[in-house]
């Protein structure tokens, strides 16, 4: 386990819950986060350490689980690679897109399982989401709309805080991985005009307005306040998705179809979620069964380079102040 901090905490409750998992060593640099998650979790102190390089030489492992800042995120990456050892990562994978490539391809180059935790794609919503699609309950899609207002990462001084476009790189990864999970498809084009508001605690931009186009003619618009201190979404955000067909909708992570048009009779029902596993439980299985069979898992850290397209195209284009094609070189 790389990096105790708040969301290490989560990770660390989470396999010591597993029968399949034994932490083998913990690794946390800051002291007092090291001791707090000593007493927290009652460690054995001969397993904390303040460096994967210590830690890898003292136990033998089969893979690391790094929750560490984005920035470091390459760093372990590498090393764990070097010492033969599957990867589970927490998102975003890089704060740079081609940090971000290089990662991958070195995880490649080892041969190496790398996967991103984009739990958000997990949650009932977007699976359910998904299979209706899927079935053609509301025929084809041509527009969605994702509302989202959060008092998002108002921890002062953190990463999250003081880094500029965190909103976007950090946060909207999920919305734009489950964008890519729920439509089952990547978009060509994005044209993001972000601002922040003189009240915002984040030093990057805290609003946005993004509109994503799609090769059949779909498009996507994404509506964000990450400095909301009124009214709020919950994290998944609020969705509209219009089609030949009807709508469906999120709304507080309730789902509805609505079909109302004259010619039909009308439709406007609740859509029960399915019965989906834990988000954290289903994203270790599906890593697990990756290595077992030999195969790329769900969110591999290649295909994730797609959801961080969308990450960094939004950027670029809001830095650029133009409409940019996902296919030219990201550089920022
Ligand atoms: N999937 C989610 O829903 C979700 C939620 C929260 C955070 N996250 C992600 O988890 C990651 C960590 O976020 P956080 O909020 O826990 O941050 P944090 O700052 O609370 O914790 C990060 C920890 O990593 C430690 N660290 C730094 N360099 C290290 C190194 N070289 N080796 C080992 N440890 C090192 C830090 O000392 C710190 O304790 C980020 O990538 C963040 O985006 C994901």
């Amino acid at each position: 386990m790389t990096g105790l901090g708040s969301r290490g905490s989560h990770w660390v409750d989470q396999l010591l819950k597993r029968d399949d998992v034994e932490i083998v060593a913990y690794v946390e640099p800051a002291a007092q986060i090291a001791e707090q998650a000593i007493e927290q979790f009652n460690l054995d102190r001969s397993g904390v350490f303040d460096s994967l390089d210590d830690a890898v030489s003292s136990v033998s492992a089969d893979f690391v689980c790094d929750v560490t800042p984005p920035g470091v995120h390459h760093v372990i990456a590498q090393k764990a690679f070097d010492n033969g050892l599957h990867l589970l990562q927490e998102k975003p994978l890089s704060n740079d897109f081609s940090v971000a490539q290089q990662t991958v391809a070195a995880g490649r180059a080892a041969g190496m399982r790398h996967m991103i935790t984009q739990n958000y794609r997990f949650h009932p919503c977007p699976r359910t989401t998904r299979r209706v699609l899927d079935e053609g309950l509301i025929g084809q899609v041509g527009q969605v709309d994702l509302r989202w207002y959060m008092n998002w990462a108002d921890i002062p001084g953190s990463f999250y805080v003081t880094a500029p476009y965190m909103l976007i790189n950090d946060m909207m990864v999920h919305h734009f991985d489950m964008m890519r999970y729920v439509l089952n498809a990547d978009p060509v084009t994005v044209h993001a005009i972000t601002w922040n508001h003189p009240w915002s605690w984040l030093k990057g931009d805290s609003a946005h307005v993004i509109v994503f186009e799609y090769p059949d003619g779909m498009r996507a618009t994404h509506v964000s306040l990450g400095a909301a201190v009124g009214k709020r979404t919950t994290y998944w955000g609020d969705w509209s998705i219009n089609g030949s067909r009807g709508s469906i909708t999120w709304e507080l992570d309730r789902m509805w179809h609505s079909h109302l048009h004259r010619t039909d009779e009308p439709v406007n029902r609740e859509i029960l979620p399915d019965d989906v596993p834990d988000q954290s439980v289903a994203i270790v299985d599906e890593f697990f069964c990756a290595i077992d069979e030999n195969r790329d898992p769900e969110c591999c850290a290649a295909d994730n380079l797609k959801s961080l397209t969308m990450v960094f195209g939004a950027i670029k284009s809001t830095v650029e102040e133009r409409r940019v094609s996902l296919d030219e070189h990201i550089n920022l």
